[in-house]
């Protein structure tokens, strides 16, 4: 069934790597046989080839939207017509193809992600005005230190609190700043993520998001050298019985970060949990939706995304135990470069720069971002009256600093999405 009836149905990556045999042909992964002939959109037989090598889809690319074959690495693949002729640009004759599958998986019948449940609720109570979380009057005050003025280290000396995972790399660990009470079980896929201590309380130390019936999406500095043993869904303020969430608590049957993810290196910062027993779908329990194939290409710079957690209000400040929301921007990873890399840390970090596996946003005023204890949650941003998450809160220095906009693990990125796929689907 993959594949078959979907338009867009293969979403498959070249990632060229090597020099072996390969023909200007595109070698189809496991789910397919091997082919590289399809179909234009007017009808006409036409070969699965890199945008690059295609001048005649290049030149009407935007009026007349080629048919999808898959990506190389972020360059699409396209159905060329076999009247094009292909130019030698782009991946050479002779390299090898490594696909990766990035296609929407086989839900269960009725799966639904991405549904804001504040608004399910408000639909179904028509005659009732709730403020719904976009509108919510009440704005958090910021108060924000000028941290850009200390030296990295001298952050570092007063950053050591207890109850936070311990953040390698002298960057700070980011929390939501600047933002405001979420409504109630409006974010549904939120997750804390934290222990229990001896006292019976609960330490909550990250976030996450459901992505499907048993698995949680976070970040790997939340599992690393942690004590994670509890996976909190349908919270709301945790502090508080009376706050109308329903709330249930699930123990952990596996912790997998992502294989790739070495300290201190900031890259590959994820993990996926699997719970012990699955979850049952409610409005106040429900997915986000992961960018799938052709939601993977979307162009994302400059749009409005959430970011939801119960972080730190402010910096060096405490937790907020109502989940908090806010509204960010996302930035061209070059503006994350750009500040990032003055900083003392940024050759240990980001050895290889700050890239397309990094989603760089924040606020252009500053002021608003994530802060301590909100790492491993998501960003999310809404398209087709559903949300998919962007990003997972990885770090940043400060918190809500004009120049220095938070640091997210890229969830369009194919070989991340390739890596919830096999492990998680
Ligand atoms: C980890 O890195 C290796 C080497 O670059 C790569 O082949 C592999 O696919 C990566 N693993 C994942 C899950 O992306
Ligand atoms: C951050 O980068 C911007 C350009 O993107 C620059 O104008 C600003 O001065 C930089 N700030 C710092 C502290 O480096
Ligand atoms: C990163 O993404 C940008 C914009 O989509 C693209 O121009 C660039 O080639 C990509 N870089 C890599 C290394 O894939």
């Amino acid at each position: 069934m993959r594949g078959a009836e979907h338009t867009w149905g293969l979403f498959l990556i070249w990632l060229a790597v090597g020099q072996s045999s390969y023909a200007q042909e595109v070698i189809f992964g496991s789910a397919h046989e091997a082919s590289s002939e399809c179909t234009t959109r007017d009808g006409n037989k036409g070969r699965c080839l890199d945008i690059r090598k295609c001048p005649k889809v290049q030149e009407n690319f935007r009026t007349n939207p080629p048919t999808h074959c898959g990506f190389s690495g972020f360059s699409p693949v396209v159905c060329c017509p076999l009247s094009a002729e292909p130019v030698n640009e782009g991946p050479k004759d002779g390299d090898t193809v490594q696909l990766v599958d990035i296609s929407p998986p086989d839900f269960a019948p009725g799966f639904e992600c991405g549904v804001n449940s504040a608004r399910r609720v408000s639909t179904l109570f028509q005659k009732r005005s709730v403020p719904t979380p976009d509108n919510f009057p009440h704005v958090r005050p910021t108060g924000l230190p000028d941290l850009s003025l200390l030296p990295v280290d001298g952050i570092l000396a007063v950053l050591n609190q207890p109850k936070v995972p311990k953040f390698e790399g002298g960057l700070l660990k980011p929390s939501v700043v600047g933002g405001i009470d979420a409504k109630a079980n409006a974010w549904p896929w939120m997750a804390l993520l934290g222990n229990k201590e001896n006292d019976g309380k609960y330490n909550w130390f990250c976030a996450g998001a459901l992505i499907n019936d048993q698995w949680v999406l976070t970040a790997a500095h939340c599992v690393d050298g942690t004590t994670l043993e509890v996976v909190r869904l349908g919270e709301h303020n945790y502090n508080s019985d009376q706050d109308g969430a329903k709330h249930v608590d699930f123990s952990i049957q596996q912790i997998i970060p992502h294989p790739n993810y070495t300290q201190p290196t900031a890259y590959h910062d994820l993990a996926l949990l699997q719970l012990s027993r699955k979850v049952v779908f409610e409005t106040f329990i429900h997915p986000v939706c992961l960018p799938w194939g052709e939601e993977s290409e979307r162009d994302l710079i400059g749009t409005q995304v959430k970011l939801t957690g119960w972080g730190d209000t402010q910096f060096l400040g405490s937790p907020s135990s109502i989940l908090q929301e806010v509204d960010l921007t996302i930035f061209p990873n070059s503006k994350c470069e750009a500040n990032y890399s003055r900083l003392r840390h940024y050759s240990i970090s980001w050895p290889n720069g700050i890239g397309n596996e990094t989603t760089c946003a924040g606020d252009e005023a500053g002021g608003r971002d994530a802060c301590q204890g909100d790492s491993g949650g998501p960003i999310v941003y809404r398209s087709n009256g559903k949300y998919t998450i962007n990003g997972v809160v990885s770090r940043g220095y400060g918190c809500g600093l004009k120049d220095y906009p938070g640091i997210y693990a890229n969830i369009q990125y194919p070989d991340y999405l390739a890596w919830i796929k096999k492990t998680a689907f």
